[in-house]
């Protein structure tokens, strides 16, 4: 969203609430905190004192937290503003007037946002149907929250969609940002859709009731409704998202095998990879399924979820975090996980002000966890028996695990010792690093401390 959508939503947003507009200094002020201008580069700007502008914009602060209902500062201002303005669009779905496009919610961005009214179309494939396309439903989704970059991996999945891909499963640790790049994309590219459902598996629902739920949303708009899923995926160009797919894994066994319960997902699966459809079904999930890293299909794809690389910068700024030339450190240390980015974040304001060297000096080499640990025993007590025992050992090792590692104290037959390697890559737990001649399985660091610091969990 750039600066002139939100100044005019927000301009509207107090007129709703006040019965006034927002004046021109400020606007200047709002556009000069959008652009990391400091309050001294405003009054600058405006030909105003330093004075005048700051007691103006804390009175624009007071004004925005009661039209928003939120403590709005100089610091958390834009977030606060953009993550509201997009979750709106986001959400405009969920409302009863959500086919009407001249609901005024839906033109907030009207050039930059693939729900503006410009962009809903009606779809090609229904001639004689009154609906606007896409039909989305977002409404199990999570409010959007700020999410910076990520421009690579939307790329590659853009790319992905053009080339008709059917099936791409988007894995990563909890917490890496996956549900919030996939809701990136779909406010991207839904325009290329005549449909597009969000559901999450958290609560396992039987594959049948996911189905039903599927037809019910796709057969909406239609007078004759379809005989099946797959021959809606045939006849209209649907996104279907799939998150919290781990759910539906065994808990204490290699990665990515289906519970009982749950044997039929993975035909589902299977028939929409390998169906000829012009759909895509995403799916997001803490761990790799095994059904499809032997499916050889140019429709089939997988993405690796890892770290922001530079993006972080936005979170620090965001908390108002100091001693900048410390924060590439600071990523590096969290590998730019940004849910874990953020809860250190936080705790640094807490505990140090703000000041990131003083943390770093503090912490000397040690990794601080902290309220980091709820997000690591949640991975770990999926592993299985002989998982724990690997990722135990591996957590002692001081050098990176080599291809032929002496394993003799873990009582593992070599197969059953490579079958769980490969199962906690396919968990994020190790990388692989390769050279010409060997390879390494460096364990995530942040897991390694805990590890090395809880022996018997
Ligand atoms: N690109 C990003 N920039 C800034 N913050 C981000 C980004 N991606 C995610 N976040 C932050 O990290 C948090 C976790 O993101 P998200 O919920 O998308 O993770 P997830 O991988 O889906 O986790 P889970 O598997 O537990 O559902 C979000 O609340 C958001 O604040
Ligand atoms: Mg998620």
């Amino acid at each position: 969203m750039d600066i002139q959508n939100l100044l005019e939503w927000t301009d509207k947003q107090v007129l709703d609430k006040t019965g006034k507009h927002l004046d021109s200094l400020q606007e200047s002020i709002l556009q000069g905190i959008w652009e990391h201008q400091d309050y001294e580069e405003i009054a600058k700007d405006n030909q105003r004192s330093y004075d005048h502008i700051k007691k103006e914009a804390w009175k624009l602060w007071q004004l925005l937290s009661d039209v928003f209902e939120e403590d709005i500062k100089k610091s958390n201002v834009r977030s606060i503003l953009e993550n509201k303005a997009s979750s709106i669009i986001y959400h405009f779905v969920n409302s009863p007037n959500s086919n009407n496009i001249s609901n005024s919610r839906v033109n907030i961005c009207r050039e930059n946002n693939s729900y503006s009214e410009n962009n809903l179309k009606k779809s090609s494939n229904f001639p004689d149907n009154d609906h606007l396309y896409p039909i989305i439903d977002l409404t199990k989704a999570p409010e959007l929250r700020y999410n910076y970059g990520r421009k690579l991996e939307i790329s590659t999945l853009k790319e992905w969609l053009d080339n008709k891909t059917r099936l791409i499963t988007i894995y990563g640790l909890t917490g890496i940002g996956k549900t919030a790049l996939t809701l990136k994309l779909v406010s991207e590219i839904a325009p290329q859709f005549d449909y597009i459902i969000y559901r999450s598996l958290e609560n396992i629902p039987q594959l049948i009731a996911l189905k039903d739920d599927l037809k019910q949303f796709f057969a909406q708009s239609l007078s004759t409704p379809l005989p099946d899923i797959i021959d809606y995926l045939s006849s209209y160009r649907c996104l279907i998202i799939l998150d919290d797919v781990q759910n539906i894994f065994k808990l204490g066994e290699l990665a990515g095998k289906y519970l009982p319960d749950c044997q039929d997902y993975h035909k589902f699966f299977h028939q929409i990879a390998t169906t000829s459809h012009q759909s895509c079904l995403i799916l997001i999930s803490w761990e790799l399924p095994r059904d499809f890293v032997t499916l050889k299909s140019d429709k089939i794809k997988t993405l690796y979820l890892q770290g922001l690389t530079t993006e972080f910068e936005e979170i620090f700024k965001e908390y108002g975090l100091k001693s900048e030339e410390k924060w590439t450190k600071l990523s590096e240390l969290y590998q730019g996980h940004p849910n874990w980015l953020n809860i250190i974040s936080s705790t640094i304001i807490e505990l140090f002000d703000g000041e990131v060297s003083l943390f770093l000096e503090q912490m000397k080499n040690e990794i601080y966890l902290g309220d980091i640990e709820d997000s690591i025993e949640c991975h770990l007590q999926r592993l299985s028996a002989t998982e724990k025992k690997v990722i135990h050992w591996l957590a002692n090792q001081t050098e990176a695990v080599e291809k032929f590692p002496k394993t003799a104290s873990l009582d593992l037959s070599t197969s059953e010792f490579w079958a769980t390697i490969q199962s906690l890559m396919r968990r994020c737990l190790l990388d692989k690093l390769s050279s010409e001649t060997s390879s390494y399985f460096p364990i995530n660091p942040v897991f390694k401390s805990y590890l090395q610091r809880n022996p018997n969990d």
